[in-house]
């Protein structure tokens, strides 16, 4: 089967909450490739660019400002790059539905994600929703020779 390339992220509550080694382990259970992974303080500009395709809805504004880490202390983002078969959706599985409380217990945000009084959804983490997605996310966080061929 052709291999593919996904881009997850650890958001910055996971990174405020210490949790990352035990996020990146259950991505490594996963039996696919780590072929990228650093540590970003995330920008304006990159926030916007990640969720361009979110511009219109109502939760823009504050997604935006969650992945800079104004919602958590201004942590960073640990991103990363996973390959092999159908990595996008093996990772989607890892990581669970968008919504805590509606994840899998066994998922990452199933785990460790909640639903903030405000309503706010601490999830943890990001995956490229499919392969097209993920060829553009990984374009606009990671340089060519920072992923592994
Ligand atoms: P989205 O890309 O649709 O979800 P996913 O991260 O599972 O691919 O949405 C991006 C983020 O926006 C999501 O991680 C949490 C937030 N979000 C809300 O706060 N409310 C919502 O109703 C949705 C759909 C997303």
């Amino acid at each position: 089967m052709k291999a593919e390339s996904v881009l997850v992220l650890i958001k910055p509550d996971g990174m405020q909450k210490g949790i990352a080694g035990d996020v990146i382990g259950l991505f490594l259970a996963g039996d696919l490739k780590l072929t990228g992974l650093k540590v970003v303080q995330v920008s304006p500009r990159l926030a916007q660019a990640h969720y361009g395709h979110l511009r219109g809805q109502f939760f823009f504004k504050e997604i935006v400002t969650y992945l800079m880490g104004d919602l958590h202390a201004k942590n960073p983002v640990v991103a990363m790059v996973f390959t092999g078969p159908q990595a996008v959706s093996k990772c989607r599985k890892i990581a669970g539905a968008t919504n805590p409380e509606e994840a899998d217990p066994r998922s990452v945000r199933g785990k460790f994600g909640r639903v903030t009084t405000k309503g706010v959804f601490e999830n943890l983490v990001h995956v490229s929703s499919d392969v097209k997605e993920a060829r553009r996310e990984i374009a606009l966080w990671f340089k060519k020779n920072e992923i592994l061929k």
